[in-house]
């Protein structure tokens, strides 16, 4: 299992654990993700989830070996239920971020509610680098939290940005020394959980409910363009320069 959930009092904690590929996420680790936030959603004993990553980073993306073998072939793919059920989720979202934060280890912490980032993490977008368009309703979200003028630059330059730059693009709570990040998010966590539930996961509903529809409008529109790029010459070959240079 490279989805490792465990649960502590209303806390369900979610590592990913593949840290010999810096927690690059495979179709097998959206499929067991998606079960994984389906189950919580429908557990009551679950009132906060949290995300972080083993070893020395918190995620490096959609394994880009694993895209270029088994493309998304639908939008039933184990990517895009993942997206959809975390988009939807009403249960209040934290993470711990270390180390590398690539694609969708950026994104993803665009539906937290709580962002812990260590002084150590490294973010990036690079979607128009790897000859695709972002994804997760990132191209609606990060323009809503950084203002349009950083996010472009984030989004189209694609280069890689640290904790500080991310604090102040909006979608990072606190930057913590690497050490506390874990913990930190945890004290966060349990202190949410403790919480009427009620009004946590109603409060999360109320912030998120004004951009709902257009966050799913967004997250379709950005896949339908994701898809069949991945098919096509830019992406190609940066997806073969990435795994040449593993080769090589
Ligand atoms: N997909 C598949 N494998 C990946 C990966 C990814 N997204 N990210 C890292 N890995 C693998 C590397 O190929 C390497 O595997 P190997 O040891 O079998 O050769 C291993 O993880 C360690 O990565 P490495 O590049 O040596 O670590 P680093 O510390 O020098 O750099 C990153 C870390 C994350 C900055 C770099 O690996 C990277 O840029 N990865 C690609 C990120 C990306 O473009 N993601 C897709 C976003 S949509």
């Amino acid at each position: 299992m490279e989805i490792v959930a465990s649960r502590e009092g209303g806390v369900l904690e979610i590592a990913l654990d593949r840290p010999q590929k810096k927690n690059a996420i495979t179709a097998g680790m959206y499929a067991d993700l998606a079960r994984t936030l389906r189950e919580a959603e429908a557990d009551e004993n679950v009132r906060v989830v949290l995300f972080r990553g083993n070893g020395d980073s918190f995620c490096a993306g959609n394994d880009l070996e694993d895209f270029a073998a088994n493309p998304p072939a639908s939008v039933d793919a184990p990517v895009f239920r993942f997206l959809g059920t975390a988009s939807q989720a009403t249960k209040p979202f934290v993470a711990a971020v270390h180390g590398s934060a690539v694609g969708i280890g950026t994104t993803l912490l665009l539906h937290c509610e709580l962002v812990y980032a260590a002084d150590d993490a490294r973010f990036s977008l690079p979607f128009t680098r790897l000859g695709l368009v972002p994804e997760f309703a990132s191209s609606y979200l990060l323009p809503l939290f950084a203002g349009y003028h950083r996010a472009a630059e984030l989004l189209l330059l694609g280069e890689p940005f640290d904790a500080r730059v991310a604090y102040d693009a909006g979608f990072v709570t606190r930057v913590v020394p690497k050490e506390r990040v874990v913990e930190t998010a945890r004290e966060a966590a349990r202190k949410l959980a403790a919480l009427p539930p009620k009004s946590v996961q109603r409060t999360k509903i109320l912030m998120r409910g004004p951009h709902a529809a257009a966050v799913e409008l967004q997250r379709k529109a950005e896949a339908e363009w994701f898809r069949p790029m991945l098919g096509e010459p830019a992406a190609r070959a940066a997806l073969e320069a990435f795994l040449g240079r593993r080769k090589g």
